[in-house]
């Protein structure tokens, strides 16, 4: 059996990503998930909202733990890793009613943010909700000097990552048919961003 990574913070903010998904998710049926990383999302939230099919993705180096989550689960709603790197990826048009992707548009560098947007552009129906956990900007201001530490901890790292501004998420996503529809405060100064193709 391959092992299981673990994310403390996995662990943490699940249960209220949970109650955003409950409620956005509430009329899809077929979940997109974008950089499942460990797949400690995923098994959570299929376990829960047992009506959605849920589509793992990552990059390959993650697949191993994402397998080792699923098959663990037993659960029969949880469909294998694509390997989908969103720089490259190409999926099917409309087929998704509901794209979910967490902690990771401050992980990419911008250009792959705007090709993140394009997949999710393509990719969900009309209607379909695109649900987009993490720390933002807004209006050029970090929430917190914890994240604005945050931001500089993930340039000195690597200087194309970084927080993104919602201002810049919103025009990308407006390019792409998506208007933002639902803004929530989360725990530990994140956000999920919300928005609707069509
Ligand atoms: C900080 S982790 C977040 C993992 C998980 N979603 C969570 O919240 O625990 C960032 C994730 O983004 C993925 N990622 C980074 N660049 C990517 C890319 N170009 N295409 C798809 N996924 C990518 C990583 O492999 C990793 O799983």
């Amino acid at each position: 059996m391959p092992d299981k990574a673990f994310a403390e913070s996995a662990e943490r903010n699940s249960g209220p990503i949970l109650e955003v998904l409950r409620s956005e998710f509430a009329q899809c049926r077929n979940v997109l998930e974008i950089g499942s990383g460990t797949g400690q999302h995923a098994v959570r939230f299929a376990s829960t909202l047992e009506y959605l099919q849920w589509q793992t993705s990552d990059l390959a180096e993650n697949h191993e733990s994402i397998e080792a989550w699923i098959a663990d689960s037993g659960l029969t709603n949880i469909a294998s890793p694509l390997s989908l790197d969103v720089r490259t990826a190409t999926l099917p048009e409309h087929c998704y009613d509901g794209i979910y992707s967490s902690n990771t548009a401050h992980i990419m560098s911008f250009a792959a943010v705007e090709d993140m947007f394009s997949i999710v552009g393509r990719a969900l129906c009309d209607g379909g909700a695109f649900c987009l956990y993490g720390p933002v900007r807004q209006h050029g201001e970090f929430n917190t000097a914890s994240n604005a530490e945050f931001d500089r901890t993930l340039r000195a790292r690597d200087p194309e990552s970084g927080i993104r501004d919602l201002e810049d998420l919103d025009e990308l996503g407006s390019r792409h048919g998506l208007a933002r529809t639902h803004f929530y405060a989360m725990p530990a100064n994140n956000h999920i961003a919300v928005w609707r193709m069509g």
